[in-house]
């Protein structure tokens, strides 16, 4: 069984008397330890699929399905769609999304309160270590009191992926991680996304309208006209 399996979603925004139809029965599928890329022009969709796969937004339709280990994630229950979020997936956005009040450690032990609550995760000397242990690995060891503001655009990416990871997620969504950095912060970005995956087999879905970005994945699928198709324009089944 696939890790997840995406079939035939449709979304269509509408704005007003204008409908912009943005997903059109998009599809995929993604092994367990797969580092696949969706690679789409700018307005593609590729945000709008990364949201509902996150179980961020809801596609239009009863017939739009995504699974993950079998189990369809809009037919869970509140608690259980909260707690997919929460634990089962990671997101690292393009812009970061860092709180600017809080310094570098405590922005990544935050993913650890969300998922256990505040006063239990602040009592806790694991969550601590474990913050400072992905920060260390990500270069970061010297910049944790730092705030999100007194740091580089790399540096900032580096806390956003450890941020995603501090729940040891299933699955890790990555929007455009390098779309805002000059090549050789993004590659840096990349590397240490690499590394991850060698180490822990994590599994990463990463969407980019940067072909050579793509290239640094297992496997390049495109969204093109709101579906998902092989990067020989076959269309994946
Ligand atoms: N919340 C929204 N309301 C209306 N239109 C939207 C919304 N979000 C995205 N869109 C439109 O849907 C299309 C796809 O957007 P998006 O998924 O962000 O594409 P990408 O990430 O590939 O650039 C774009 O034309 C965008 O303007
Ligand atoms: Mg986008």
């Amino acid at each position: 069984m696939p890790l997840l399996e995406v079939q035939n979603l449709q979304k269509t925004y509408r704005l007003g008397r204008v409908s912009v139809p943005v997903l059109r029965g998009a599809s995929l599928s993604v092994e367990e330890g797969e580092f696949v890329a969706v690679l789409g022009a700018s307005g593609s969709g590729k945000s709008t699929l990364l949201h509902l796969i996150g179980g961020l937004d809801r596609p239009d339709r009863a017939e739009s399905v995504i699974r993950f280990q079998g189990e369809s994630i809009y037919g869970m229950s509140a608690g259980g769609l909260d707690r997919y979020r929460a634990r089962t997936v990671g997101f690292v956005f393009q812009f970061y999304h860092l709180l600017p009040e809080l310094n570098v450690l405590q922005n990544v032990m935050i993913a650890s309160m969300v998922r256990h609550g505040f006063a239990f995760s602040a009592r806790r000397t694991g969550v601590r270590a474990r913050a400072t242990g992905l920060l260390e690995a990500f270069g970061l060891g010297s910049r944790l009191r730092h705030r999100p503001a007194e740091l580089s655009g790399g540096e900032r990416q580096r806390v956003a992926i450890a941020r995603a990871l501090m729940n040891e997620p299933r699955l890790l969504l990555a929007d455009e991680p390098t779309g805002n950095l000059d090549r050789k912060t993004g590659d840096a970005i990349l590397d240490a996304l690499g590394r991850i995956r060698a180490e822990s087999r994590q599994t990463v879905i990463m969407v980019t309208h940067d072909a050579h970005v793509a290239a640094r994945a297992d496997r390049v699928v495109k969204l093109e006209d709101g579906c998902v198709v092989a990067e020989h324009s076959r269309p994946l089944v």
